[in-house]
């Protein structure tokens, strides 16, 4: 039994999807997070810009004295060689979403919808091909993660026009299954649902990630039995209202009174 936190991280609020799956799997857990506001998207950003950040982030968390650290960004987990020299255990969205991926995919044809960075990268499409044997239809989505941080919902249309016409490759290889690459987008995982139809399977790798992570730190005898979980929420820089809105909907619990800033820049 370990009682120190869990260290959830990400460039905004996207991360929140990790929480979400972890609360649910690991009702015992404390979590602190942190989410880079100040500096979101890092998803236009270059490799090592993203690598730096992400090395001030992982440090004050270890600082804090967290026992894991779950890596919850696409963009992050494609970008960071930092995240392989940690003295904690570290679990990013890339294997568990692939795993997944391939096992819920009856075609192989499998679209990844993500950041410009992570598909840059090419480490995500990389890990799914590897399971499949196909090549990925890749789709980077610019606009999202900063509209979903302005609060926008599934319901806005300009979001529902933005993610129409990025799942237009999808629909033109006919894929059976699209991975959420990016955190943000379990977020509006509606909206994607909407244009691609019941036949198209949606894998969220902060919840598939959330999972891998529980069964991890488990068999590590890394969790915490007791206890009821104290959650901290610190961001770079205050969320729009909007966007704690969102927070809220998706966590069930209204993180305002929560959140801390942290000036890390
Ligand atoms: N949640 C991040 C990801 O999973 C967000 C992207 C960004 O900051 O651009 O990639």
């Amino acid at each position: 039994m370990d009682p120190r936190p869990i260290g959830v991280f990400d460039s905004g609020i996207g991360g929140l999807s990790a929480v979400r799956a972890l609360r649910r799997l690991l009702p015992e857990e404390p979590i602190l997070y942190l989410g880079d506001t100040a500096r979101m998207p890092y998803g236009c950003r270059p490799a090592g810009e993203i690598d730096a950040f992400t090395g001030q982030i992982t440090a004050w968390l270890l600082r804090r004295g967290v026992k894991a650290l779950i890596a919850a960004c696409g963009t992050i987990s494609c970008n960071a060689p930092s995240l392989q020299r940690l003295p904690v255990p570290c679990f990013d969205v890339v294997s568990a979403a692939a795993e997944a991926a391939a096992r819920r995919s009856v075609c192989g044809r499998i679209g990844l919808a993500a950041t410009e960075a992570t598909v840059r990268s090419g480490r995500f499409a990389r890990a799914i091909t590897r399971q499949t044997g196909q090549p990925v239809v890749n789709a980077a989505c610019p606009l999202l993660a900063p509209m979903i941080e302005q609060g926008v919902t599934s319901e806005d249309p300009r979001l529902t026009a933005a993610v129409a016409e990025y799942c237009r490759p999808f629909l033109e290889h006919r894929v059976d299954t699209v991975v959420l690459g990016c955190t943000h987008y379990p977020l509006i995982a509606g909206a994607f649902a909407a244009v691609l139809g019941p036949s198209v399977t949606l894998i969220d790798c902060a919840a598939e990630t959330a999972a891998a992570a529980a069964a991890a730190l488990g068999q590590a005898h890394l969790l915490s039995a007791e206890g009821s979980p104290v959650g901290e929420f610190w961001f770079t820089a205050a969320p729009p209202p909007a966007a704690l809105q969102t927070a809220a909907r998706l966590l069930g619990q209204d993180i305002g009174s929560r959140l801390s800033l942290l000036p890390l820049a």
